[in-house]
C-alpha cells in the first residue's frame, strides 16, 4: 500500500474539520470534492474574486446531497482578520489556496496582489495560530525559483523573484517559517508547478496556458504561443496536488513539517510539445483541428524560461508519488473541458 492509499484509508475512518480558502477556485474546488467524498467536514471561504459559484454547484452535484451537508460556505475576504478567525473556529487542518494568481496580473496591479497574497495570508496564519489549528498547509509556488538557472529545481536553491507575484509567494514561506520559530505554528508549503485539470478557469487575460488553449482549440479561435514555444514547464495534474495536500496535512514525521516541497512530476514539456499533445487529444472530437496551427507572439514579461521540479524531498519526507503524468492528466482534463465548455461562445 502506498503512503497516499494509507492516508486515504485513514481519512475514510476518521472525520476531521478542514478549512479550504479559495474553495470556489480551481485547486480549492478540487480539494473540496476529494474531502467531501471522504466524508470529511469542510468550511470553505471565498470572495469570488476569481472563483465561481458554479464550481461549488458542480461539487454539490458530484458528491450528492448527503455529503454536501458536511460543507459550510462563508462568502468572505481573507483581507479581513475577523473573517479568518471565524473561518478557523474548530478547524483541524487549513488548506490555504486563496490568492490572486497570475504573474501578468501582479505586474499590472502589484498592490491588489500583495493585499490578498501577503496581508490576507498573514491574517489567516494569525487566525490559524490563535484558533489553534493542528496544521496550516498553504499553496506556495514554483515562481519562487525566479531567475536561478539550475534544473531541476531543488527546494533549498532559489534565485531572485521575477514578478510581484513571486515576491508574495516567497514572503508566504518566510512568514510560515517565522511563525514556527516564534509561536510553534505547524505549517507545510507546497510549491505547485503549473497545475491543470477540471474547473481551471478558461476566461480572461490571466487564464493559465492549458485552459486558455483548450478553449481556443474547441472554439476554433486563434491560439497564441508566447516566444518560440521552447519555453518548458513541469505540468502537474490536479490529482497530484490533492495528494500532496493530504499527505502534508497528515504527515506524522516531525521532520516533514515546517518545510516547503515541490509538487510536480519531474518532467519537462515545452509549449510546442504541449500544443501537439492537446491537439492530438482533441482531434477525434474536432476533426477540423487537423490543419490547426498556433500563432507565435512575443515572450511574456516575468516568465521563467524553463522549469522542472526535483520531487525527491516530497517523495522521501511525505511519501509523495504522482499518480498522473502529463498525458494521463491531460486526457482527463480534455474530457472534462469537452463536456463542460460550449464550442460556440
Ligand atoms: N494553478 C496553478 O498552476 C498554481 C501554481 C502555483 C501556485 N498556485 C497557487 O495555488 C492557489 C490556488 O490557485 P488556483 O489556480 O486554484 O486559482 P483560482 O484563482 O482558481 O483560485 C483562487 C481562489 O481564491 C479566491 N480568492 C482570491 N483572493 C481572495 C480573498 N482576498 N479572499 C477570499 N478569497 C479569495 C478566488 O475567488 C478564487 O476562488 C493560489 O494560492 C495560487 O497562487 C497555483
Amino acid at each position: 500500500m502506498t503512503k497516499y492509499q494509507s492516508v486515504l484509508q485513514h481519512l475514510e475512518n476518521h472525520q476531521y474539520h478542514w478549512l479550504i480558502t479559495g474553495v470556489a477556485g480551481f485547486v480549492g474546488s478540487n480539494l473540496l470534492e476529494a474531502l467531501l467524498k471522504l466524508n470529511q467536514k469542510v468550511v470553505g471561504l471565498d470572495n469570488f474574486s476569481t472563483g465561481y459559484q458554479h464550481n461549488l454547484e458542480q461539487i454539490k452535484e458530484l458528491v450528492g446531497e448527503e455529503a454536501w451537508l458536511n460543507f459550510k460556505f462563508i462568502e468572505g475576504d481573507i483581507r479581513q482578520l475577523e473573517v479568518c478567525r471565524n473561518a478557523c473556529r474548530d478547524v483541524d487542518y487549513v488548506l490555504h489556496e486563496a490568492a490572486l494568481g497570475s504573474v501578468p496580473r501582479s505586474i499590472q496591479d502589484p498592490i491588489q496582489t500583495n493585499e490578498s497574497n501577503v496581508s490576507g495570508f498573514l491574517n489567516l496564519l494569525v487566525a490559524s495560530r490563535d484558533a489553534p489549528v493542528r496544521r496550516f498547509i498553504y499553496a506556495a509556488s514554483s515562481s519562487t525559483y525566479g531567475d536561478h538557472p539550475d534544473l531541476p529545481k531543488v527546494e533549498s536553491v532559489i534565485g531572485r523573484p521575477l514578478s510581484p507575484y513571486a515576491v508574495t509567494k516567497y514572503v508566504n514561506e518566510l512568514y510560515a517559517d517565522v511563525f514556527f520559530r516564534c509561536y510553534g505554528t505547524q505549517s507545510v508549503g507546497l510549491r505547485y508547478f503549473n497545475v491543470f485539470g477540471a474547473r481551471q478557469d478558461t476566461n480572461g487575460a490571466y487564464a493559465a496556458v492549458i485552459p486558455q488553449w483548450v478553449a481556443a482549440l474547441i472554439r476554433n479561435k486563434p491560439l497564441f504561443i508566447n516566444g518560440d514555444g521552447e519555453t518548458s514547464r513541469d505540468f502537474c495534474f490536479i490529482g497530484n496536488v490533492v495528494q500532496a495536500n493530504f499527505l502534508a496535512a497528515l504527515a506524522e514525521n516531525p521532520a516533514a513539517v515546517n518545510q516547503v516541497y515541490n509538487v510536480a512530476i519531474n518532467e519537462r514539456t515545452s509549449l510546442n510539445q504541449l500544443y501537439e499533445m492537446m491537439r492530438a487529444l482533441l482531434l477525434e472530437k474536432f476533426p477540423s483541428l487537423q490543419n490547426h496551427k498556433p500563432e507565435y507572439v512575443d515572450f511574456r514579461q516575468g516568465d521563467v524560461r524553463h522549469s522542472q521540479a526535483d520531487i525527491s524531498k516530497a517523495r522521501e519526507l511525505l511519501g509523495f508519488e504522482p499518480t498522473h503524468r502529463i498525458n494521463e492528466g491531460l486526457k482527463q482534463a480534455m474530457d472534462w473541458y469537452v463536456t463542460h465548455l460550449s464550442p460556440e461562445s
